[in-house]
């Protein structure tokens, strides 16, 4: 199904399920577009762009590992070809895999920089090159989008941790990767305005993982100053604001019941 031009598309990376799911069905609900990207899991991205699309009304599936820097650089493209426009990007994939101080690695190192830094930072130039050849396109032909100003412009919204303010040296790649992310948020801020907004939004323990009974997920989604870190909700409404509010830019909304200002000598997955 095609729709209007002027219908706002999003990207929303590692959308096949849990939290980007939850961001993808909650934009969809606000009339975008969305771009369900995944790497593997292609029957669940299939499952939630149909979700979005009941929604929204269009949407559709995106392959790529974003380890790969050339899958990164046709991603945009494609996501163009496709809805004929991009207006913004969440960069919510992000791989989680487990190392210390002492087993750290270039290799562990250069897979979580490659999908968790490199890419949303690839995809934030793509989305401000588009949006800078659109604009200059809509200004030649005296177009409606012209005249839109700020609305018009792109945002990018970036998936960071509570953890980077109440650091522990678990997951130490993971977590570097994503302190990389922090600054580049701040530096792409600075670098890519005023056609794009840049915005971090870091969660506290949201959705439990494989190394965690449900037993030993409740509890520790209790230990926030507010008695209950972040809920998928939670998330998605903040990357919501993060991409409505046209005024924010260059920092990071803490979505986490207060985690970030506790002090947790391990990882909630390893506590
Ligand atoms: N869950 C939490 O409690 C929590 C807490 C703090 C921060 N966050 C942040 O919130 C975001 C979402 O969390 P989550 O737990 O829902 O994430 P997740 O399940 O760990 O990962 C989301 C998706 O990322 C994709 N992905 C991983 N490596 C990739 C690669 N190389 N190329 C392409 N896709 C790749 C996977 O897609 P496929 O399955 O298709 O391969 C995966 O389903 C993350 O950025 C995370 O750091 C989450």
């Amino acid at each position: 199904m095609s729709a209007p031009a002027s219908t706002r598309t999003v990207l929303v990376t590692g959308s096949a399920k849990r939290l980007g799911r939850e961001i993808a069905l909650a934009l969809a609900d606000d009339g975008w577009q969305v771009a369900v990207h995944c790497r593997d899991s292609l029957e669940d991205a299939k499952k939630t762009s149909a979700d979005c699309a009941r929604r929204s009304g269009s949407s559709a599936v995106f392959r790529a590992n974003l380890a790969n820097e050339a899958a990164v650089r046709k991603l945009l493209p494609r996501v163009i070809a496709h809805f004929g426009r991009i207006d913004a990007v969440v960069n919510n994939a992000s791989t989680f895999e487990h190392d210390s101080a002492s087993s750290f690695s270039f290799a562990a190192m250069e897979i979580h920089m490659r999908s968790n830094a490199g890419a949303a930072i690839l995809l934030a130039q793509a989305l401000h090159r588009h949006v800078v050849e659109r604009r200059a396109a809509a200004s030649d032909a005296q177009s409606d989008e012209a005249a839109q100003g700020a609305s018009a412009y792109g945002v990018v919204v970036n998936l960071l941790d509570q953890k980077l303010w109440n650091q522990n040296p678990d997951f130490f790649s993971y977590t570097l990767s994503k302190a990389a992310l922090e600054a580049a948020t701040t530096m792409l801020a600075l670098a890519l305005a005023p056609q794009l907004r840049v915005v971090g939004v870091a969660p506290g323990l949201t959705l439990s993982s494989t190394m965690l009974t449900d037993a030993q997920f409740s509890e520790r989604h209790k230990l926030a100053l507010l008695d209950r870190s972040s809920t998928p909700q939670d998330v998605a409404a903040t990357v919501r604001f993060a991409l409505e509010n046209q005024s924010i830019t260059g920092t990071t909304l803490l979505v986490d019941g207060g985690q970030h200002l506790m002090r947790f000598e391990r990882d909630f997955s390893l506590m």
